[in-house]
């Protein structure tokens, strides 16, 4: 076995931080290497500092046996190594081969060879078997196929090390199991892969090794044969974290929120939301589940008052909804945890205690006479990090700092801590790890033993059947059906989540 990567005691610091505390790990030549730990860990950083976005303070690179200086990407690339963002960095407008060689030089300056592009990337396409099209328009590809792109982008740039940073999060079940695949064929190939996941079952099922970060230290590295997901559990959260929990029946009040016969359509004027019609009760959770791109961000938006609705009616407490806006709505008890949050849920630039009362601050609890009373506002931001877990020094330090997981646990701080009369959650859990996903479900459904009325909004089904006391299944836009969640047939969802409607 050869090994081809040795990252040796690399250290990174931050002001106030230290990302990466002397951790060493090692990849071999057609070895897939899980990357496992809370958020705020320092997975990121580490491969940061691979890929050479970011320098480490100590410590040294090897590839193939030879110490290497990585100080950009550009050098990062020349050794071989490839990364593929969580966010992707694509163009839309351009096509899939003009996305590939971006940023690249061609032979033939100032033409560039486009042609000759197009070969090799088709060629990669059906050696990988990716099915991609080298000509199509990135913006009318799907979410699993731009990623495909993006993996390109690196096997063209000839990357032998490939770094995939949640590359799962945005992904169907589907599309998981297609990324798998081609993940599998590319160790066949000789590539080695270093991947970051916080779902354990993707780590059983893919990977050959996994090395645990805790608080920037290695908890250890242990080969997948030889561990369990509860052991990995325990491994990076230092204690026992309990994988399921048991929740009480529901006890249903009033209806909060009613909609009839919802429509709504996408930026494209496509009807995205048919015929949609619900009512979400005090004291409960109603779960929609679904594929995601199935309607349920139009929905979300309709019901949030983010995005016009073209038919229907919406009711909140009892109150036909004419113009929703948002500000009104909040005012009304509506709390929203938007599925994208760093467009819709967070200034990245904003202090964490100005992002927890963006909505609130003009209120009496934190301004007076216009004057904003900064010290509350310090105070409740403390709360709020020791509350929530957090990973941060200081409520003043940027959201911008702070590790993609400790991004969104701001946002769930604020819709929770207001306990809001109905709370529309998009999934909610994304990108959390697994003591913080614990902690946001205990937390929906705490809200609801108090009297909430919660509509879950998730593409994991394992979530929707572990809090939701009725289940709806969303498919092309419209409901499949509306089952309780007792006994539920998981095979019948499934065929509900396919498009086949349930009798009635
Ligand atoms: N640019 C930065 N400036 C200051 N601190 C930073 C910066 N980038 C990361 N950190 C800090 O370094 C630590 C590790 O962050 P990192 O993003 O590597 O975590 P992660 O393991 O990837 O977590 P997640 O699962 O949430 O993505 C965190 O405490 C974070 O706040
Ligand atoms: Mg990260």
């Amino acid at each position: 076995m050869t090994t081809v990567l040795k990252m040796v005691g690399i250290t990174k610091r931050f002001p106030k931080v230290v990302a990466n505390e002397n951790v060493t790990i090692e990849l071999n030549k057609g070895e897939i290497l899980a990357l496992l730990g809370e958020n705020g860990a320092g997975k990121s950083t580490l491969m940061n500092c691979l890929y050479g976005l970011y320098h480490p303070d100590e410590g040294e690179i090897f590839i193939n046996g030879e110490p290497v200086k990585i100080n950009c990407s550009e050098d990062a690339i020349k050794h071989g190594i490839g990364m593929v963002h969580q966010h992707f960095m694509l163009v839309p407008e351009l096509t899939v081969t003009e996305n590939v060689i971006l940023g690249l030089k061609s032979h033939r300056e100032p033409f560039l060879d486009l042609k000759a592009a197009e070969k090799v990337v088709q060629e990669l396409s059906d050696r990988y078997r990716f099915n991609v099209n080298p000509r199509a328009k990135v913006k009318d590809l799907p979410v699993g196929i731009q990623q495909r792109v993006e993996i390109l982008k690196t096997l063209y740039r000839k990357a032998d090390i490939l770094i995939l940073d949640e590359a799962t999060a945005v992904l169907t079940p589907q599309e998981v199991e297609e990324l798998f695949q081609i993940i599998r064929r590319l160790t066949e190939e000789g590539k080695s892969i270093l991947i970051i996941t916080h779902k354990l079952d993707e780590v059983m099922a893919l990977a050959d090794r996994v090395t645990v970060l805790r608080d920037g230290k290695v908890a250890g590295t242990v080969a997948k044969k030889d561990t369990n997901p509860k052991d990995l559990a325990r491994m990076m959260v230092g204690r026992e974290v309990f994988l399921n929990f048991e929740r009480k029946p529901c006890t249903p009040g009033e209806v909060l929120m009613k909609v009839e016969h919802l429509e709504v359509k996408d930026k494209q004027g496509v009807r995205a939301v048919k015929d949609i019609s619900f009512e979400l009760r005090a004291g409960e959770v109603l779960g929609i589940a679904g594929v995601d791109g199935n309607g349920q961000i139009e929905l979300s938006e309709a019901i949030t008052g983010l995005m016009p609705y073209s038919g229907g009616k919406i009711y909140i407490n009892g109150q036909e909804q004419h113009h929703i806006n948002p500000r009104k709505l909040l005012e009304a008890g509506v709390s929203h945890i938007p599925q994208d949050r760093h467009r819709t849920g967070l200034v990245l630039e904003f202090t964490i205690s100005e992002n927890l009362i963006l909505q609130e601050f003009y209120t009496s609890t934190y301004s007076k006479n216009g004057v904003l009373k900064q010290d509350v506002i310090r105070s409740h931001g403390e709360k709020m990090i020791k509350d929530y877990q957090i990973k941060a020094t200081d409520p003043s330090v940027t959201a911008r700092t702070l590790s993609g997981g400790n991004q969104q646990k701001i946002i769930l701080a604020r819709e929770l801590n207001r306990k809001p009369k109905i709370l529309i959650a998009v999934q909610p859990t994304r990108g959390l790890d697994i003591g913080a996903t614990e902690f946001v479900r205990r937390q929906l459904i705490e809200q609801r033993d108090n009297g909430s009325a919660v509509l879950l909004i998730s593409t994991e089904l394992e979530e929707i059947l572990s809090i939701a006391d009725r289940i709806a299944v969303i498919h092309e836009g419209e409901f499949m059906g509306i089952i309780p969640n007792e006994n539920v047939d998981i095979e019948e969802i499934g065929l509900m989540m396919a498009g086949r409607k349930k009798a009635s």
